[in-house]
């Protein structure tokens, strides 16, 4: 990741088999449903994809989900955006059928709400932490205004331990005054305004809810487990991003954050330890009874 909302293609590419395999199977069904409901003969379902980066999350869904279907893919960084237009081509949706797609390179702040119109279900993946609570509650009320469910997955909860081959948290201060250093960081402005950082799934279920939506929550984390090699690669990427959150957070601990990252870094390449970070998937629809 890089500054001004910018995310390195690398970066999304190393942590999408994590991403996946972490996603809700269980919320990702309760979305099929709802499509199922939606599906008319005379026109394809319509999905929109905020922060779309390079098409992990229709990646993930299409296979998944009923069709035909037509993607709409939002984002500010064209490189992304080319990359996600050349996946969609490869994309098949439940039924065997090719996607229609259309990639929109747009910021998403201010957010438009009319970016929805005519959708069926909106989905982001990997992006809530960045937003400020007045643009999520914007983007909720869209989404009500419509009457349009929403899958809001991999939305970091701010809890993150290291971990051993028993997947028992093995912490000490300095990891603890690192996750705390870091969450502070969370908080910072990426373009939208004060960041929800770890606080973005609670906020945006208690949205939905405020508004006689059905939200359902289910964890789901990253797991890499001591010694393998994607704990190396992904997890040494994560230890560099978090070095720079530090850095950034506490500049006068330099040394501090230097000697606890060799140590992490050490055990990590050593196979002693792990990584566990936290996220949190969401799926909400309009309640019963409502029109
Ligand atoms: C962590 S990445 C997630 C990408 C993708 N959803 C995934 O799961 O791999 C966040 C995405 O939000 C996009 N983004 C961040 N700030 C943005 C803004 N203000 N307007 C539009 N896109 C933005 C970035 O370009 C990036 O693709």
């Amino acid at each position: 990741m890089s500054d001004e909302g910018r995310f390195a293609a690398g970066w999304l590419s190393l942590r999408e088999r994590a991403d996946h395999l972490a996603r809700s199977q269980s919320l990702t069904d309760r979305a099929s449903d709802w499509l199922h409901r939606r599906a008319s003969d005379d026109r394809a379902l319509s999905l929109v994809d905020l922060g779309c980066g390079a098409a992990s999350n229709p990646a993930y869904l299409a296979g998944r989900l009923p069709g035909p279907q037509h993607w709409r893919l939002i984002d500010h960084d064209p490189a992304l955006l080319a990359q996600a237009s050349s996946r969609l081509a490869r994309l098949i949706d439940a039924d065997g059928r090719p996607l229609e797609w259309h990639c929109e390179r747009q910021p998403l702040t201010p957010l438009r709400p009319t970016l929805l119109d005519g959708a069926d279900l909106v989905c982001a993946s990997a992006l809530f932490d960045l937003v400020s609570r007045k643009w999520a509650e914007r983007l909720v009320q869209a989404c009500v205004e419509r009457r349009l469910a929403a899958l809001f997955t991999l939305s970091v909860s701010g809890d993150w331990a290291f971990v051993d081959a028993q997947g028992q948290r093995r912490e000490d201060a300095e990891d603890r005054w690192a996750r705390a250093t870091y969450q502070a960081h969370q908080y910072r402005d990426k373009g939208f305004g004060t960041a929800l950082g770890g606080d973005a799934p609670a906020t945006l279920a208690e949205a939905f809810e405020a508004h006689g939506y059905r939200a359902s929550q289910a964890a789901s984390p990253w797991r890499l487990p001591p010694g393998h090699a994607e704990t190396r690669t992904l997890g040494s990427a994560l230890l560099a991003g978090w070095g720079d959150a530090l850095r950034e957070q506490c500049p006068e601990a330099r040394e501090r954050v230097a000697t606890w990252l060799a140590a992490r870094h050490a055990a990590l390449e050593g196979g002693e330890l792990g990584i566990e970070v936290g996220h949190l998937d969401l799926f909400a629809e309009p309640g019963e009874g409502q029109p």
